[in-house]
């Protein structure tokens, strides 16, 4: 964290250091929903830049591959402010409601019953000023979004149309979505919407970042198979970029589920059962398993 903020500009440095400090006495009661620090940088400018954005209050949009770690980054960013982050995973069902609130019925002490509204996690990070993690921003409906449009501009408000209430965000209030672009069963974003953020591009980890991830998150610590792992890696991402397989062979989830199976099973089965036969085209199956034989041999 030091080395971090060493890295920042003074200003910011000390800006993020006061409002870490203020929303630790004042979230106490939400530590639960601050994330996890462990992400790890391909390049430290991608750490330095979402850190000064969101310190001057603009939108972060991560944009990568799946795996790449963007929702991590956001775990990573929520730890660095102290905020607590509450999330909404996008899909085409997801509706006002989701995002907003609904009301539900309560019954009090004497079984009469009441109508209550639920805030839904908008409300709930723009009234108590967290963030708002918004993942596959992408995947949503292009009618559902535009409800957002006030929220992540200036105004910084929302008119609930269940409560009637406008909700205006709370200071310290952020945003920080993730998308997948190019990633089958999504639309590219809504023009007017990415105009609203400021875009932080998450590549895949490589070579020593990658090898060091992997002794941390995974269960393998066996130095020539992590190398191992670490040049398949290398491979799959040639690959993805080639065309011959689709992306979730480079994912890095996919690879940290292998190297976990490898300390059992052998690193060409725990290939096989963690990424291969992830893929449905046998073409891409046999094109993984041939870079896996390669590296790992018979
Ligand atoms: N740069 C990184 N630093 C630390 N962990 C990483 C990194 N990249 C990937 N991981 C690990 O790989 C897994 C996938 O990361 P994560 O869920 O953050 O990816 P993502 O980009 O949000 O993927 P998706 O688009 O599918 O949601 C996690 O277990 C995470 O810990
Ligand atoms: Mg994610």
């Amino acid at each position: 964290m030091d080395q971090l903020l060493s890295q920042l500009p003074d200003r910011i440095a000390e800006q993020v250091m006061t409002i870490a400090k203020q929303n630790e006495q004042r979230f106490n009661e939400y530590s639960d929903l601050i994330g996890n620090a462990g992400y790890k940088a391909s390049e430290p400018n991608i750490i330095n830049d979402a850190i000064v954005a969101l310190s001057l209050g603009k939108n972060v949009l991560l944009k990568g591959p799946t795996g790449a770690g963007k929702t991590r980054l956001a775990e990573l960013l929520s730890s660095i402010f102290n905020q607590p982050m509450h999330s909404i995973n996008c899909s085409v069902d997801l509706d006002a409601e989701a995002l907003l609130g609904s009301k539900t019925l309560t019954y009090d002490d004497n079984s009469k019953a009441h109508i209550t509204f639920i805030s839904g996690p908008v409300e709930k990070a723009m009234k108590q000023g967290h963030i708002l993690y918004i993942d596959e921003i992408n995947t949503a409906k292009a009618e559902t979004l535009p409800i957002l449009n006030g929220v992540l501009d200036y105004r910084r408000m929302v008119l609930n149309p269940f409560t009637g209430e406008t909700v205006k965000a709370k200071e310290g209030f952020n945003v920080i979505a993730a998308i997948n672009e190019g990633y089958v069963g999504t639309t590219p974003l809504n023009e007017a919407l990415k105009n609203r953020f400021v875009v932080i591009e998450v590549p895949y980890l490589q070579g020593e970042e990658l090898k060091e991830m992997l002794k941390e998150q995974s269960l393998l610590k066996d130095e020539a198979l992590l190398n191992q792992f670490v040049a398949l890696s290398a491979d799959l991402i040639s690959k993805v970029k080639d065309g011959q397989i689709s992306e979730e062979g480079a994912s890095t989830r996919s690879l940290l589920d292998a190297c976990d199976l490898s300390v059992y099973i052998g690193p060409q089965r725990a290939i096989k059962r963690g990424i291969i036969d992830k893929l449905e085209d046998d073409r891409e199956k046999a094109a993984v398993e041939t870079i896996a034989e390669t590296i790992f041999g018979r």
